[in-house]
């Protein structure tokens, strides 16, 4: 027995080959991004796949992945692309960060590429891009440039703990340690891309979250998790506290036209860049308990700021009623968006200014150097590359 690992050197050493000669008949070998088997392989196109593909399906990239390729065939037109252009074509795909990454790194890409004549060639150059995490930079080296690169994304760790039986909690640095010290045991430093893909497509295919076709997987003679009959307590994490939910009012204000107000996000933030409707701060709970209603918390909570402040007081000021499109309680609210800290909760109300008032409202907004646009509906669904939590707004109402 290796002192280090769970199994035999025998059992480390045939890992490799036994998922290649799997994925080689059953893996997925259609994927438009799949670069391992190409002679020159394109790490632009795997850059550009693994970061959509980081929180996302493969079903659900595939289109967007497309749209890109079409319109950004190069790392040169990404760069030079406007970003509202880069928005458009991310809008649904959700974790909006990552495409601003993406447009940042892709200007990172071109300085390096005039000044070296090339992509990145390391793992290390790789991960000082935007958005480029260490196992995205291993599967770009591997699979992109044909070069050494090691993965440790939440399929791998799913399938090497319950092969290796790993039990301590993965969101912990020993574990996550661990965890890398054995990936990079089982890749074999020939051929590092298609053994990449191929344990994408154990965890995605065989070795998945709810019952594992532990039958048909080439590993699962020594897979302790399988002779435990334990597969689905691996990989250990923990229980994660539960979500505050935090709701808001979003503001349908129309002029005399019917068109509708709309403000530019600041970049940083929750869809950064991106235009929205104002939010209004209403308040925050977990489960039953109320969290905060202060007017210090509702500044804080307020998601952009100025602009939203700005209309709140507006609002207030001119005593004007906003109407909910529903019963109007904040719990029946139509829309439902989880983030990495909260559950959001947005709640369409509508107010129809006069046209004095849509003149004064736009020029408080655009004195304070807040963009704005008016729109109708179906404009602004065509145009402007609005978020999901938008779209089912301006369906709602
Ligand atoms: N998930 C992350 N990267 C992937 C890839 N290259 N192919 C399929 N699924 C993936």
């Amino acid at each position: 027995m290796n002192t280090k690992f769970n199994h035999t050197k025998a059992e480390l050493d045939s890992f490799a080959p036994r998922i290649l000669n799997w994925f080689d008949d059953y893996g997925r070998h259609d994927l438009p991004w799949q670069q391992h088997k190409t002679d020159t392989p394109n790490p632009y196109i795997v850059w550009l796949s693994e970061v959509m593909l980081q929180q996302t399906q493969v079903t659900t990239v595939i289109p967007y992945f497309q749209r890109f390729m079409t319109s950004f065939p190069t790392v040169q037109d990404l760069a030079n692309a406007e970003w509202d252009n880069v928005a458009e074509h991310w809008a649904g795909l959700g974790y909006y960060a990552r495409a601003r990454n993406l447009h940042k790194g892709a200007k990172q890409l071109v300085e390096i590429i005039e000044e070296t004549g090339d992509f990145p060639q390391t793992v290390e150059g790789w991960e000082a891009i935007s958005g480029v995490g260490q196992s995205t930079a291993g599967a770009i080296v591997a699979m992109g440039l044909h070069g050494y690169g090691v993965i440790c994304d939440g399929n791998v760790k799913r399938v090497i703990t319950r092969w290796a039986g790993i039990e301590g909690d993965i969101t912990k640095s020993a574990t996550t340690k661990e965890l890398w010290a054995l990936a990079e045991r089982l890749t074999p430093t020939e051929d590092s891309g298609h053994f990449a893909q191929a344990m994408m497509d154990m965890g995605a295919t065989l070795c998945t979250r709810r019952n594992p076709n532990c039958s048909q997987c080439p590993i699962h003679a020594d897979c302790i998790a399988y002779h435990q009959g334990k597969q689905e307590s691996y990989p250990v994490k923990a229980k994660k506290k539960p979500k505050p939910s935090k709701f808001s009012n979003a503001l349908v204000i129309t002029n005399t036209d019917d068109k509708i107000l709309w403000l530019q996000r600041p970049d940083s933030g929750i869809w950064g860049g991106l235009w929205v409707l104002p939010l209004q701060f209403e308040k925050k709970t977990l489960g039953k308990k109320l969290l905060s209603t202060s007017d210090e918390d509702k500044a804080y909570e307020s998601e952009n700021s100025l602009a939203e402040q700005i209309v709140d007081q507006w609002i207030a000021d001119n005593d004007l009623k906003t109407h909910p499109i529903n019963d109007g309680l904040l719990e029946s609210a139509p829309i439902k968006h989880t983030l990495t800290h909260f559950h959001w909760y947005l709640q369409p109300q509508t107010l129809a200014l006069n046209a004095k008032q849509a003149e004064q409202l736009s020029k408080l907004l655009t004195d304070a150097d807040i963009n704005i646009l008016w729109l109708p509906a179906t404009e602004a669904k065509e145009t402007l590359g609005l978020p999901k939590a938008m779209l089912k707004v301006l369906e709602a109402i």
